[in-house]
């Protein structure tokens, strides 16, 4: 069985060869490619496959998933970059969305990707009908107004009115978090888990879902250009209320320190039900990441 670095590759051609053969504008073709070709780090589709090995399921039954997910997250993307929104002009190393395409182009590339991302899902013959509406149940649920859109939404009023820890954690754990946790459900879903483990994993996915923005906060301070194909600095500029903002680099630190020992625990209780090596190593590489 192929494993779960190798098959991200796959995730990218299934998105191309669904967007090309089924598209009737090829500038909208052409700016949705752009943002999914720039070369994301494939995270969600990993993360979705490593737990479908820890479930002892075949991985390729998370192609339709795991792509719809990718194209979701590249669309947040691109909105959050608007003049708009964040107002970035670099994203994976490249000129962002609407300063090649223009901004009408790239709102439009962005409604394409999340509109398609379903059809996606709809058309993969390999799951079942049920399987099928349990995975756009799960993840329009995470993107939409009871995930990363009230995030975007709460990160947006934050810049404007004083805002407490807990409130922060809230706004990353819908803006960021929603959409990690949706590939976690989403193979606990194509595996048929057990509830136990299904709830157990959710938790997991919780947890590393704020640890990633937390890293990510901090990898907009001191982070590598060159290496996060992203302009540092971002976040200050905007007024951005992130954990750097609130707690000082140390304390952001600590912070992703906590959630890292807090996700190895829950691993812990799993370890009798699953095989959790793979996702150990997620861990430690959502929380180590220098890109
Ligand atoms: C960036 O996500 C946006 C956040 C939710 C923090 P990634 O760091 O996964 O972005 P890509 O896909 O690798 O570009
Ligand atoms: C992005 O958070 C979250 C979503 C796009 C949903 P950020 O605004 O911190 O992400 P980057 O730093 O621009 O990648
Ligand atoms: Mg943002
Ligand atoms: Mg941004
Ligand atoms: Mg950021």
């Amino acid at each position: 069985m192929e494993n779960s670095i190798s098959y991200i590759d796959k995730v990218k051609s299934h998105i191309l060869v669904h967007l090309k053969t089924y598209q009737h504008s090829e500038t909208i073709y052409n700016a949705s490619k752009y943002s999914v070709e720039a070369g994301g780090k494939g995270l969600r589709p990993l993360l979705l496959f490593t737990a479908l090995e820890a479930l002892n399921t075949d991985i390729s039954k998370g192609l339709s998933a795991a792509s719809a997910i990718e194209m979701i997250h590249t669309y947040s993307l691109i909105h959050d970059d608007l003049p708009a929104m964040d107002n970035d002009d670099l994203r994976r190393g490249k000129p962002t969305n609407h300063i090649i395409f223009g901004e009408g182009t790239a709102i439009l590339a962005g409604d394409n990707l999340l509109n398609e991302s379903f059809n996606v899902i709809a058309k993969d013959k390999e799951l079942s009908a049920e399987i099928r509406i349990k995975l756009v149940e799960t993840i329009a649920t995470a993107s939409g107004q009871a995930g990363m859109i009230s995030g975007q939404m709460l990160d947006i009023e934050a810049e404007e009115r004083p805002t407490s820890l807990d409130e922060l954690e809230t706004i990353h754990a819908y803006k960021t978090g929603a959409l990690i946790t949706a590939p976690v459900t989403a193979a606990c879903i194509i595996a048929e888990a057990v509830p136990e483990v299904t709830e157990s994993l959710q938790n997991f996915s919780e947890v590393i879902g704020v640890l990633f923005q937390i890293k990510d906060d901090i990898l907009d301070i001191e982070g590598n250009p060159k290496i996060t194909g992203k302009n540092i600095g971002s976040d200050a500029k905007k007024g951005k209320v992130t954990y750097v903002s609130e707690l000082g680099l140390e304390g952001a630190k600590t912070a992703l320190q906590q959630k890292e020992t807090e996700a190895y625990r829950i691993l812990d209780s799993l370890d009798e039900l699953i095989e959790t090596a793979g996702l150990r190593k997620i861990v430690q590489m959502f929380a180590e990441r220098d890109q």
